[in-house]
């Protein structure tokens, strides 16, 4: 059985991005769910081997904290014997298991992962029933639409085939794989996999400000919302998303809070082993937008470690 999420807005899984930190400051601000970023079966089985002989576990490779409960782990990958291994070696830690079917990336697709997989129906429902059958943890399904344009209508096939081997929840980015990131998510789509699926839906794509979820919501029927891109340095967007789907209105928030809310970020992830590369991206997410400080971006970017970094961040207060 799925856990019963506090709220219908749930952060989207983005490699690089949706770190422990960013996760448990979108939790606090209202997420529903959040989901690690996306790892390797391969990497879980073998990484498992290393930290048993060092007595420790899976946490230190794949860090969360139990403030983000429920937590979802996303796994990819098609071997189905490591797939399985892997499944079991993560269950005990994690709420839910999700799978990746939608990855674009050509080094995931080209090993018959990610968004490659929604062309292969046999293998697609080897992996639902080995996955389905490995855990009694509820497995869940993120996936693009389709792989072309020419087939972009096979998430239609593969949400039957998942609905029968047991997966609890689909997740639609409606794009294809071929697409990317460029045009618009097709909003339709997620209406129709809801129309046609008995398992609750989670539309996804596009969702940058709590109007255009209140819309997806109401245009689709969509169970649940995930966010991406829009809450990339933007935590506030659950708590915003939360108080206009009950009230209507929302808290506007400022720069300064959104600095503020950088150096919470910052805290959380001294924390972890969160590399300092991710973090400098973090720092030009949260400030996005804030002046046209190419020059400021650039420092960020230069910026040899944290304390140099937390300078930087300190001096945009005052600009
Ligand atoms: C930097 C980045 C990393 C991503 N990594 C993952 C990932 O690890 N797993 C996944 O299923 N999707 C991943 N995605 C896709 C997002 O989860 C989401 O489906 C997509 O961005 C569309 O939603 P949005 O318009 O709200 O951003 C990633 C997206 C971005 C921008």
């Amino acid at each position: 059985m799925l856990p019963k999420f506090s709220s219908r807005a749930f952060l989207a899984p983005m490699a690089g991005v949706s770190d422990p930190a960013l996760r448990l400051q979108c939790k606090k601000m209202g997420a529903g769910l959040v989901v690690t970023e996306f790892t390797n079966i391969h990497s879980i089985v073998s990484k498992e081997n290393q930290l048993k002989e060092n007595m420790q576990t899976i946490q230190e490779f794949i860090e969360y904290s139990d403030q983000e409960r429920p937590l979802s782990i996303q796994l990819f990958g098609s071997d189905l014997i490591a797939l399985e291994k892997a499944a079991k070696i993560v269950e005990p830690y994690f709420d839910i298991i999700d799978y990746n079917m939608g990855c674009p990336a050509p080094h995931i697709t080209q090993q018959m992962a990610g968004g490659a997989l929604l062309q292969e129906v046999n293998l697609t429902q080897q992996i639902f029933n080995t996955l389905v059958n490995a855990v009694k943890k509820p497995v869940t399904l993120k996936i693009r639409s389709g792989v072309t344009h020419a087939s972009r209508f096979l998430f239609r096939d593969i949400a039957e085939i998942a609905e029968d081997e047991g997966i609890q929840m689909i997740t639609l980015h409606p794009r294809t794989v071929s697409q990317g990131y460029s045009g618009n998510a097709d909003w339709e789509m997620i209406k129709e996999l809801k129309e046609i699926s008995n398992l609750p839906i989670v539309g996804n794509g596009d969702i940058v400000t709590p109007e255009d979820a209140k819309t997806m919501i109401d245009e689709t029927g969509c169970d649940y919302v995930m966010v991406g891109r829009g809450a990339m340095g933007n935590p506030f967007l659950f708590e915003q998303i939360n108080d206009y789907l009950k009230t209507n209105s929302y808290r506007e928030y400022s720069f300064k809070d959104r600095l503020d809310s950088f150096f919470d970020y910052l805290y959380l992830a001294s924390q972890y082993k969160i590399k300092f590369v991710n973090i400098k991206n973090q720092a030009m997410r949260f400030t996005k937008g804030m002046y046209c400080g190419s020059k400021f971006r650039s420092k960020i970017t230069n910026s040899k470690n944290i304390e140099e970094l937390k300078k930087i961040m300190n001096d945009a207060y005052t600009k």
